[in-house]
């Protein structure tokens, strides 16, 4: 089979990675054997990519069309912490039957219907250990704003493929992780205007 290929994905990987490492390392700058969830892995790259780079157990997951590809990409990786995909759509009632340290997604907020944005905050924390990391990577508005004109031309090309799709506002967003026991813990700005944001499930005792 002929892999899927993303070169945004090749542009962006190496800045993600800087980040995941400091949000996995310990005080001693080791980085925990953390099991990831990755939310619509898309092509793969990023699950082989990173898995290659830290010692963490990345599970990848989408809906079951994309995962010839993404087995492609597992097929051609020496990692050995790199999981076969599991079929995973946000709004199913149960992810996993595990629980993971991290969840990690990239450019998906903006792709799922505003209800799946609901559902994956929602189904988020289930899915978590306690002090669990959410890591969303993407384009995001302030206050309804775009944060450049690429991303205002961006966003009217998503509408008009589905009116369901578009940029979310990070206020919003954040409060759905709020509702939802996560407390923001930072938000990074990234090339080509996309931005990196971290939660940690707390919840409340
Ligand atoms: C633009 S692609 C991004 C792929 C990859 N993460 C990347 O950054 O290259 C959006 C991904 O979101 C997935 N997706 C869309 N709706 C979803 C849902 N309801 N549940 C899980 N994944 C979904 C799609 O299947 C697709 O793989």
């Amino acid at each position: 089979m002929l892999k899927p290929f993303s070169q945004a994905c090749i542009n962006n990987r190496d800045f993600i990675l800087e980040h995941l490492r400091g949000l996995f390392e310990d005080e001693s700058h080791k980085i925990k054997e953390y099991k990831v969830l990755e939310i619509g892995s898309g092509t793969g790259q990023h699950g082989v990519y990173f898995s290659s780079h830290l010692p963490v157990q990345w599970q990848m997951s989408d809906f079951e069309e994309n995962h010839e590809g993404i087995n492609a990409w597992i097929e051609e990786t020496t990692a050995d912490n790199c999981l076969r995909p599991i079929v995973l759509d946000v709004s199913d009632s149960e992810w996993s039957s595990q629980c993971y340290n991290a969840l990690f997604t990239a450019n998906t907020l903006h792709i799922m219907s505003w209800k799946n944005v609901i559902h994956f905050f929602q189904k988020a924390c289930a899915a978590l250990e306690p002090n669990g990391l959410v890591i969303v990577y993407g384009p995001f508005n302030y206050n309804g704003a775009y944060t450049s004109e690429s991303n205002e031309r961006f966003d009217q090309f998503l509408q008009a493929s589905s009116p369901e799709k578009g940029i979310r506002d990070i206020e919003k967003v954040n409060k759905l992780a709020l509702e939802n026991h996560l407390l923001p813990v930072a938000d990074y700005e990234m090339p080509a205007n996309n931005r990196l944001l971290v939660w940690r499930f707390k919840k409340a005792t």
